[in-house]
């Protein structure tokens, strides 16, 4: 039963017992927790704002530093406003820069009236240091993080993850950056300090009451959007710029919102680096989508630009996005030309060495099934089933372990959304993994997802096998949607490693 099938069903209240058109019978009562892939979902349009405010940045963190999470007022388009920071009268975190092999201690200190934790995503930390759901720091507690950085340089970010809370907690305003800078890095001579800019895209709903949460039944279905687009907790920001290249550390820190970045003037975009670091070799593009919780590591040159130049970073209209993406051209943040200077960088033609992993070391092949099309999967509608985000017909479930993955071995793992309606950024714990193809849908890799990634974005119709290899971080872990209100939802399970 697809989803067009039920749109004439959805005036219908909650509560009633619905008989579809294949005579199944779904239930709809408790909104929240039985909602249905039946319901109308719409995109959320985006409000411009006039980009008048200054493009600021997060204060810098130590590698022994307190996060306290935390109810305190931002400043957001102009109004002091209600949020949630780890910081006193801000959004968001401060961003750690570390270098590999540093030592990074951080003490949690939970000052919210509900449980939270941290989540290092993309760090490659021991289990009981990765902010797994079961591993919360109680209202009022605390939780220490100790952990030593041993991966290459590349954009991370932490972020809660106390399930069924995680959207809220994040849309609220508790995320940050974690850049890891090493030796070839270094050595690439990159763009850097004033002129290496980290973008934490975000969109946010907001009222004079705060940043508001309250998803509906449709909104679980498409994710939670906001009509404000913030970078760095700005909203519709600009920044000065000099006639050069800068580096721009992009991250999606949207619950739902997929965003398919451009330039204004058409400037190409060159693609140095992903969620795992750099490339082998630089990809130039002039449009690249990114999904929440992905990252890109951008090159983007202004010489030649005459001083009063006004562009702006913007996503541009996409298609195949589902019901509720990509309807939109939006602008995102402005960058205005006020300085000439002679710039001497030149690209580097090779970034990184990357080890390509054969398909065939692979042990074995795990199948995941995100498609949500319950007609196709014979999942029992009609003896009480309700309609939730599932992987494999699976809600998460901390007491049970879905999959047993032995270490140091190397597995494929296939995404399969051949059949749904959604788009869902597939995002695993714990390890980064190589893209081997795309199937259905836009049917190939696309230029950022060479390398190594941790999150992978499956558009409707879309089957993607990576190459996983399991190390030996031993322990348990989660792998989930990235579309916060699906996870929430339930779409995460678990593999420990052994
Ligand atoms: Cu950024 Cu489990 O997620
Ligand atoms: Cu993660
Ligand atoms: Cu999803």
């Amino acid at each position: 039963m697809r989803r067009r099938k039920f749109l004439k069903l959805t005036g219908l209240s909650t509560g009633a017992v619905l008989t579809g058109g294949s005579g199944f019978l779904i239930s709809l009562s408790g909104c929240k927790k039985e909602h249905h892939l039946g319901l109308m979902t719409k995109p959320v349009l985006v409000n411009e704002g006039k980009f008048s405010n200054l493009l600021t940045f997060n204060a810098q963190a130590g590698v022994n530093q307190t996060l306290t999470a935390q109810a305190t007022t931002a400043n957001i388009m102009g109004a002091l406003i209600p949020v949630l920071g780890y910081q006193p009268n801000s959004l968001l975190g401060p961003t750690f820069r570390v270098k590999n092999g540093n030592a990074v201690n951080v003490l949690l200190q939970n000052n919210l009236q509900e449980h939270t934790n941290i989540h290092w995503h993309g760090l490659k930390i021991p289990a009981l240091m990765d902010g797994h759901p079961d591993q919360l720091a109680n209202a009022g507690g605390t939780f220490r993080y100790q952990f030593t950085v041993n991966q290459r340089a590349g954009l991370s970010w932490y972020h809660p993850h106390p399930h069924e809370n995680t959207g809220k907690q994040v849309f609220k305003g508790l995320a940050g950056l974690f850049i890891i800078n090493d030796a070839e890095e270094a050595a690439l001579n990159l763009p850097s300090g004033q002129f290496e800019i980290p973008l934490m895209i975000q969109d946010k709903r907001i009222s004079d009451s705060g940043i508001t949460y309250n998803p509906s039944m449709e909104e679980v279905m498409s994710g939670y959007m906001g009509e404000s687009i913030l970078v760095n907790g700005v909203s519709s920001p600009f920044t000065e710029v000099e006639t050069r290249f800068y580096r721009l550390r992009i991250l999606n820190a949207s619950n739902a919102r997929i965003y398919n970045l451009a330039f204004s003037n058409n400037s190409d975009m060159i693609i140095l680096g992903n969620d795992g670091g750099l490339l082998k070799n630089p990809v130039t593009v002039k449009d690249i989508l990114i999904g929440p919780g992905e990252r890109l590591d951008i090159l983007i040159n202004f010489s030649g630009l005459v001083i009063g130049t006004e562009l702006f970073l913007f996503s541009k209209e996409f298609t195949n996005g589902g019901a509720a993406q990509g309807k939109q051209t939006f602008k995102i943040m402005k960058f205005k030309v006020t300085t000439t200077v002679t710039d001497m960088f030149s690209v580097p033609a090779n970034l990184s060495s990357i080890n390509t992993i054969p398909a065939s070391t692979a042990l074995r092949t795990r199948l995941f099934d995100i498609s949500n099309a319950m007609e196709h999967h014979g999942y029992a509608m009609n003896d009480g089933m309700t309609m939730r985000h599932r992987i494999n017909g699976k809600l998460f479930d901390g007491n049970r372990l879905d999959e047993s993955v032995t270490a140091n071995t190397n597995e494929i793992w296939v995404f399969d959304n051949s059949k749904g309606d959604e788009p869902h950024p597939m995002h695993l714990h714990g390890v980064f993994f190589q893209v081997l193809e795309r199937n259905g849908g836009r049917g190939s890799k696309i230029a950022s997802e060479n390398g190594w990634k941790d999150t992978v974005l499956l558009m409707p119709g879309e089957t993607v096998r990576v190459l996983v290899p399991f190390e030996n971080n031993t322990g348990k872990f989660v792998f989930h949607c990235h579309n916060l209100e699906h996870e929430d939802d339930g779409m995460m399970l678990q593999y420990q490693l052994n």
